[in-house]
């Protein structure tokens, strides 16, 4: 990990999923401008609206609209952020359905799914080499950041399958995190609790929980936990509340990193 010099690590250029809107927006608006973006999504004019605001001097920003749920969207996307040199992954589209699951709709259920966990891994898997070749080679450290939710620690009547893309997400991020230890690559998990966005309205809640954070904090907060943290949950309430549970998480996923690679005999790793 970066560690603690109390400053946050630059990075040259940044793709930021679902940037069209809450915390993807609060990401893209948070990086320093010395930082290149990525900006996607599918909303082309906000897309064009957000990068107009971001422009300065030197500094590359670049949109590409994909529909994160279509893979060929997602290889175009990829050829991109790999012509760019992407150094900071943050994967933060993503949807919710809020209903029964044999009430919601079949292809909702799936587009969840695609963009909460087929893009995560899609996007992650194919950039992470790339990026650590990239951090090797100029002596720095590349940074992912994967936007998962305090319903990541269970299971959410109403919300099952979302709430289970977002536990998909929390598990993936620190386990990877775990077997990227010992590479120049920091992995976050943003886990945040209810945040004023767009979100509830687009899953069909009928109302919002009431105690909510801004965007804005939320990404500056894991910008600043990226390389200091795996996990971040960034509501104070709900961090206390999850405090025992990601200490806990924390010395199950070493234990088992550690079992796991006698399994395929790299202990030493
Ligand atoms: N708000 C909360 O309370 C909360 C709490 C915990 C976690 N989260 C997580 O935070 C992340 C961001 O959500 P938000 O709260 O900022 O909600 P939001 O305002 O609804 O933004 C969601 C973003 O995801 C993008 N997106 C959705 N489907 C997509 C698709 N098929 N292809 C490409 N992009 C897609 C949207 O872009 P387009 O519309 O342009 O496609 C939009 O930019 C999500 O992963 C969410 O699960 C939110």
């Amino acid at each position: 990990m970066a560690g603690g010099s109390g400053t946050m690590q630059q990075y040259r250029m940044a793709l930021v999923t679902g940037a069209t809107s809450g915390i993807g927006t609060a990401f893209a608006e948070a990086l320093p401008p010395e930082t290149g973006l990525l900006l996607t999504g599918r909303d082309r004019a906000a897309l064009d609206a957000l990068a107009a605001t971001l422009a300065a001097e030197g500094r590359t920003v670049e949109t590409h609209v994909a529909d994160l749920a279509v893979e060929t969207d997602r290889v175009e996307l990829l050829a991109w952020a790999e012509a760019l040199g992407v150094d900071l992954l943050i994967n933060n589209a993503g949807l919710g359905v809020f209903g029964p699951v044999i009430g919601n709709a079949l292809d909702r259920e799936m587009e969840m799914v695609a963009v909460n966990v087929t893009a995560v891994v899609h996007l992650t898997r194919a950039l992470l080499p790339g990026m650590t070749a990239r951090a090797h080679a100029d002596g720095g450290r590349a940074g992912l950041i994967i936007v998962s939710s305090v319903v990541a620690f269970t299971p959410m009547p109403m919300l099952a399958t979302y709430a289970a893309t977002k536990t998909f997400e929390l598990s993936f991020g620190e386990a990877l995190a775990d077997e990227m230890k010992d590479a120049p690559v920091d992995v976050l998990v943003l886990c945040p609790g209810a945040t004023r966005t767009k979100f509830f309205d687009r899953a069909g809640m009928p109302k919002a929980p009431g105690y909510s954070e801004m965007p804005e904090p939320v990404a500056r907060k894991a910008l600043r936990a990226l390389g200091r943290k795996r996990v971040l949950v960034s509501q104070p309430p709900a961090r206390t509340a999850l405090l025992l549970a990601t200490a806990r998480r924390r010395v199950m996923v070493a234990g088992a990193g550690f079992v796991m690679r006698r399994i395929a005999g790299r202990e030493g790793e």
